[in-house]
């Protein structure tokens, strides 16, 4: 059977921090820190909102999270600029080696989706503006079993869309928390560490393979 791959969209085909531009008029220097507390708080929500099983879309959490971070950083927002950016969110850059990563991964034969904690009606357009979206079968998402990565059962969910038992697909995540999520559920998953400066969580699973890029990714896997 031909091995599926479901690729991360948020921080690893997608750059969460490409919003930093939209925010830099704002905040200047201040706007790269402003992106990472804003990512790191949206995690958290999706995180507590799935244990506490209180889902709302990612959407929400992402909301949610730039409240906490405008009152954080001193950053009053008008309706307008607050949806300004969350529109912007909505246009966020792919990382420079995704296109080639994905033409690899289609040219060697995987069956490829894309596998998100946010709405299909949302990460569509996400890919399709960044020119990413022809490359999958499919969009499956968290949404439609109203929960968050890592909770196994989205992972028993991609399995289940995708009509293949755990050994036949990977997960391929730059998010760590999503990777040890996948090697839980009993599937095959691989890094991406674009900067040597990024770190795996100490919890004694390693990744089936660690790359440092999208680009090459395929030729480690067998198809
Ligand atoms: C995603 O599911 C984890 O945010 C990341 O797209």
């Amino acid at each position: 059977m031909t091995t599926t791959l479901a690729f991360d969209v948020y921080g690893t085909l997608i750059d969460t921090h490409g919003i930093a531009a939209a925010l830099q008029p704002r905040l200047g220097p201040r706007a790269a820190d402003f992106s990472r507390a804003w990512r790191d708080k949206q995690l958290e929500y999706s995180f507590r909102r799935g244990l506490m099983r209180r889902y709302e879309t990612f959407a929400v959490c992402t909301r949610q999270a730039l409240d906490h971070t405008c009152a954080q950083f001193g950053l009053p927002l008008d309706p307008t600029e607050r949806e300004g950016l969350m529109d912007a969110y909505q246009t966020l850059p792919a990382f420079q080696d995704a296109r080639e990563g994905l033409v690899q991964a289609r040219e060697a034969g995987f069956r490829l989706f894309a596998f998100s904690n946010g709405p299909a009606e949302a990460v569509g357009p996400l890919l399709a503006q960044a020119g990413l979206r022809d490359f999958f079968v499919d969009v499956v998402s968290v949404d439609e079993v109203q929960s968050f990565k890592p909770d196994p059962g989205v992972y028993a969910h991609f399995l289940r869309r995708a009509g293949v038992p755990a050994r036949g697909a990977w997960l391929i995540s730059s998010n760590p928390f999503d990777v040890i999520g996948a090697l839980s559920a009993g599937l095959p998953a691989a890094w991406v560490r674009r900067s040597p400066a990024a770190l795996f969580d100490p919890w004694g699973l390693e990744p089936t393979l660690t790359v440092e890029s999208l680009s090459g990714l395929a030729a480690r896997i067998r198809p």
